[in-house]
């Protein structure tokens, strides 16, 4: 998949863009708060819906505005235009090719991408709702029934633990209608976890070998899925936990508190990883992504590599160059002069400056 041009009115410094890109390597250079992560936040959001470091998408209208439009052109065998708009008191409005849809889960498939972000490098050693954020944000992308089950699964979960807090401060009345949530929560969480476990198997298999390809073959990683309860289980557990789920108030058994679990050769890598075992075991889950999406959709990802690049020492910098030549990828730094060395020629550079792009004398966007 190739993003040919990427539009934006209003959104966030950008006051208008209209961008270019190249079908493979796009560097995007600059100093420190100029707009650099807000290009690439425009992309994902037009790829997932979401942004990948908020969950409040008002933030991204224009200070000042009321609202930001961003347009996308995305060709894969045919064109396909993705219109995003986003209104500070109303829901996010999408458009493909100009007819709108209704529901989020049309919008996966028709661009993916793969982000890298400098937080992705902590995935190893961050808390479980990063993980679990990890799995959500890949397989939806990858399955429009994962999302439906997810949205379903957040939804029966809310009403649930609201009825919790209810049935304490209602002295227990409420309590018979408690086994529909109970259900729901369970008919989902189940299909939820047989998705995560698959997804899992064949990531720490692809993951497996980037790792061990990066380390000369000196590490072995693979991934574990730990879910919180297993599927057979799930329905029992909930109901013999429901006195101490109403005195919290909250549901202490499900997907929501699922986990991963990174093995390099064989011990926990969050506890005993060094820092560059856990970045190694990013960079690789990372190029799984890539790999998995190429295999289960039979196209290339779009990848976003957002300042990660300082991050990396150089063979993994090298490896990764080597990497994302094949696909078309927009990386961000705030100096190039190193990594371009090995990754080009310094005509794939655009400079960010305040909100604008330029290259080779041209301007993009004011
Ligand atoms: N809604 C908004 N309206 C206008 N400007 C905004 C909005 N949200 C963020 N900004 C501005 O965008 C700039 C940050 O942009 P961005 O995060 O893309 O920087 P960057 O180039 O990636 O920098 P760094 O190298 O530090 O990561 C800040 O100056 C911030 O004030
Ligand atoms: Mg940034």
């Amino acid at each position: 998949m190739v993003i040919t041009n990427v539009s934006l009115l209003n959104f966030r410094n950008f006051n208008t863009l209209s961008l270019n890109l190249r079908e493979n390597l796009n560097i995007f250079s600059g100093a420190n708060a100029q707009g650099k992560t807000n290009l690439l936040e425009s992309i994902y959001l037009c790829a997932t819906g979401r942004s990948q470091r908020t969950s409040l998408l008002k933030e991204l209208i224009q200070f000042g505005s009321d609202s930001a439009h961003i347009k996308l052109t995305v060709r894969a065998g045919a064109a396909n235009r993705i219109d995003l708009h986003l209104r500070k008191n109303e829901k996010k409005g999408v458009a493909i090719n100009g007819v709108a849809i209704k529901n989020i889960g049309d919008l996966f498939g028709v661009l993916y991408v793969v982000i890298f972000s400098p937080e992705d490098l902590n995935l190893i050693k961050s808390g479980p709702a990063d993980r679990r954020r990890f799995m959500d944000m890949e397989l939806c992308q990858l399955s429009k029934v994962y999302y439906y089950e997810i949205q379903q699964y957040v939804k029966a979960l809310k009403q649930r633990n609201n009825l919790l807090k209810k049935i304490e401060s209602a002295g227990g009345q409420l309590r018979d209608t408690l086994p529909v949530w109970d259900e729901n929560l369970a008919a989902h969480g189940v299909k939820i976890i047989e998705h995560r476990k698959k997804f899992i198997e064949s990531m720490s298999l692809l993951a497996g070998e980037k790792h061990a390809a990066i380390t000369g073959g000196k590490e072995k990683l693979e991934i574990i899925y730990k879910p919180n309860v297993a599927a057979e289980d799930f329905a029992e557990k909930l109901a013999k936990n429901i006195r101490r789920d109403i005195q919290l108030g909250s549901s202490s058994i499900g997907v929501h508190k699922d986990d991963l679990l990174f093995l390099v050769n064989g011990s926990d890598g969050r506890v005993y990883g060094s820092q560059g075992q856990q970045r190694t075991a990013a960079l690789s889950v990372k190029l799984a992504e890539i790999e998995l999406i190429k295999k289960e959709k039979k196209l290339l990802p779009v990848l976003l590599l957002d300042d990660v690049m300082s991050e990396l020492d150089e063979s993994r910098q090298t490896y990764l160059v080597k990497k994302i030549t094949e696909v078309q990828s927009l990386i961000t730094c705030t100096g190039a002069e190193d990594f371009l060395k090995r990754a080009g020629s310094a005509n794939t550079v655009f400079r960010v400056i305040n909100g604008t792009i330029f290259n080779e004398g041209d301007r993009h966007g004011s």
